[in-house]
Parts: C-alpha cells; structure tokens; sequence
C-alpha cells in the first residue's frame, strides 16, 4: 500500500525532527491506538521511547502477558509494567456504584501513571493515541484523560510534557490499515473493544478478586468459542457480565446456591447504537455448558438479548 508507505516515511520523519535526541513516554494500553503510535514511534526513534503499561488488575485473561510478548520481546520496545492490581483493589473495596467505580479507576490510571512516571528521568515528550474522531468528539478515552491532566497544570515542572499524537489526522479503519502495515498482529488490530476500566464494570457492585475470576474466565472460555464459530469478525463486542444474583440449582443430588452469568454480544457499526447478536443456539449451548462446567461458582447462563438504545453495550 503506497499511501500508507509514505505516510509511515513522513510521520517517522517528523518525530525524528520533533524529538531529535530527546526522550518520549508512551503509556501503552494493548488497544489498537496506543500500540500502533507506540510501534511507529519506537520504528522513528528506537530507544528513545520508553512505554508505560500500567496493569491495573482488571484486564482480560493474559492480557498482561500477551501485551508484554507482543512488544517487549517481539518489537524489542523497552516497556516498563506497572502491576498496580493492588492499589486499584484496595481503592475499588466496598464501592458498589457504578459511576464512583468509573471515576475511582479513571483517577488512579492517572495517579499511578504520575507515580511512574516521575521516577522516570528526563522524559520531554509524551506519546498519545488521539484519533481525529477523539478530537472532534469530546474526549472520554484514557488518552484524552491523561491529555487534560496534564494539561491543566498543578503538576510539577518537570511533568509538563509535549505532546506528540501521530494518529490525529486518522480515522479508526486507517489506524488499524496503519497497524498491519507496521506489522502489528492481528488479535490486536482486530480487538474487539474494551473500556478503560476493563471488567470492573462487568461486575455488578463491588469488585472482588473472587468475581474478577469469574468473569475473566468467563470471558476467556466464550472469547474462545465465538472465534472457533468463525464469528469474531462478525460480531462487533462479545464478553460476560456478572450480575449480583445468586440463584438455586442442582448438581449431582446436591442444591447449589450460585451465581448467574450473562452473555453479552453485539452487532454495532460504531458503538453508537448496537442490535444483540443473532448467536446461533448450537453455538450457544456449547458456551453455556463450557460456562457452568469450567468457571467456579456459576451454576445459570443468562443471554442478553436487548438492543442499545434502550440498553447500553456494557452493563455499567
Ligand atoms: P456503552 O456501554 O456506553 O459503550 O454502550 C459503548 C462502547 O464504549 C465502550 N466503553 C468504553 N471505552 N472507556 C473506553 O475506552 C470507557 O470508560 C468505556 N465505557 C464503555 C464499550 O465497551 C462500547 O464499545
């Protein structure tokens, strides 16, 4: 592809120019967005990038690991792991509503990543994945909140950060264009969506490591049998949710008294507005078994079948 070949040469041409010999952070998140502007800087200036990958104990199923073998070991970008799994739990304790949830990680992405950030010496500039749309749009991603954090001072001195944002003028299908391009794999060009404060609003009411299991199992056991349907391209985002009821079943001759787990799966063009998948029963029933057999605690399987509006995509 010979626009996205030139437009690669420019974009690494500018950074080079922009950066010269000095230092850029990246806070890189797996999304398709942080990785592709974390590659094509680190392809400009090699180790001149430091990224910073801040886990935050509410990823999916070897998410952490998979981000770290995609681009500490196959790209050879210096990445610096943050495990912050506990400061998160321990903040998220006792916190049921989920709005305060929302905003409780949102923060703490940004206190931790200041933490980090300032042991770091000599950073100039800071990498962002803000898309064109993220600019028109009002800004709700983790991106955008970094980008007004730091830009509305009370930081120390040695925090205020340029920004450099490569993406700005692309649109999604033109990131993940840019992304093969780049050589970045497929399962993360093709991700499906995943909000920034990941399962803890897939659990209703307060975030336990016991239920953080659940769904994280959960999500790995349908991730695995939607993609062995072939309907992974198909169907826009697919994850479990983990409602706050217990129901009575029967295993053997003996009553349980366990959680219920929902499938969520839609079809969207934007996320905008969402119709519910269309899964087939077969397909289904193979889910809903794996589900009850495999993930500890769950003895019913729920289907969402509700559209957005008047339902959101994800249940918090
Ligand atoms: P809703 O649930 O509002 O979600 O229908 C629409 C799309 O946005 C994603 N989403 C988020 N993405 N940070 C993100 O980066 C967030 O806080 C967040 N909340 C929702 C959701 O997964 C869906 O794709």
């Amino acid at each position: 592809n010979w626009s996205m070949e030139s437009f690669i040469e420019m974009e690494m041409e500018k950074i080079r120019e922009q950066v010269g010999d000095r230092k850029v952070l990246c806070a890189l998140s797996g999304g398709v967005d942080s990785s592709v502007v974390a590659v094509l800087i680190h392809k400009a200036i090699g180790d001149q990038l430091t990224c910073m990958f801040v886990d935050h104990g509410l990823l999916r199923k070897n998410e952490a690991e998979s981000v770290m073998k995609t681009f500490a070991d196959g790209f050879n970008m210096n990445v610096i792991k943050i495990d912050a799994h506990d400061r998160f739990l321990s903040k998220l304790r006792g916190v049921s509503d989920p709005e305060t949830k929302r905003k409780i990680i949102g923060n703490e992405f940004i206190y931790v990543f200041d933490d980090e950030a300032l042991k770091l010496e000599g950073m100039d500039f800071l990498a962002q994945g803000t898309l064109y749309t993220d600019i028109i749009e009002s800004g709700t991603t983790t991106a955008q909140t970094i980008k007004s954090h730091h830009n509305v001072g009370g930081l120390p001195e040695e925090m205020q950060f340029k920004l450099i944002e490569p993406l700005n003028t692309l649109f999604k299908d033109e990131v993940r264009k840019l992304g093969s391009e780049l050589g970045i794999p497929d399962e993360i060009v093709w991700r499906q969506p995943f909000p920034g404060p990941g399962l803890a609003i897939r659990i209703m009411g307060e975030v336990t490591d016991e239920k953080l299991e659940i769904v994280r199992e959960s999500d790995a056991i349908l991730r695995e049998e939607v993609k062995k349907a072939g309907l992974d391209r198909d169907i826009w985002q697919y994850f479990t949710v983990l409602p706050d009821i217990r129901s009575v079943g029967v295993m053997g001759d003996a009553r349980t008294y366990d959680y219920a787990i929902g499938i969520r799966a839609v079809t969207s063009i934007d996320g905008m507005t969402s119709d519910w998948a269309r899964i087939p029963w077969d397909v289904l029933e193979k889910i809903s078994v794996r589900l009850v057999n495999e993930v500890p605690n769950i003895n019913r399987v729920l289907y969402d079948v509700t559209s957005k509006p008047p339902a959101t995509i994800e249940w918090e």
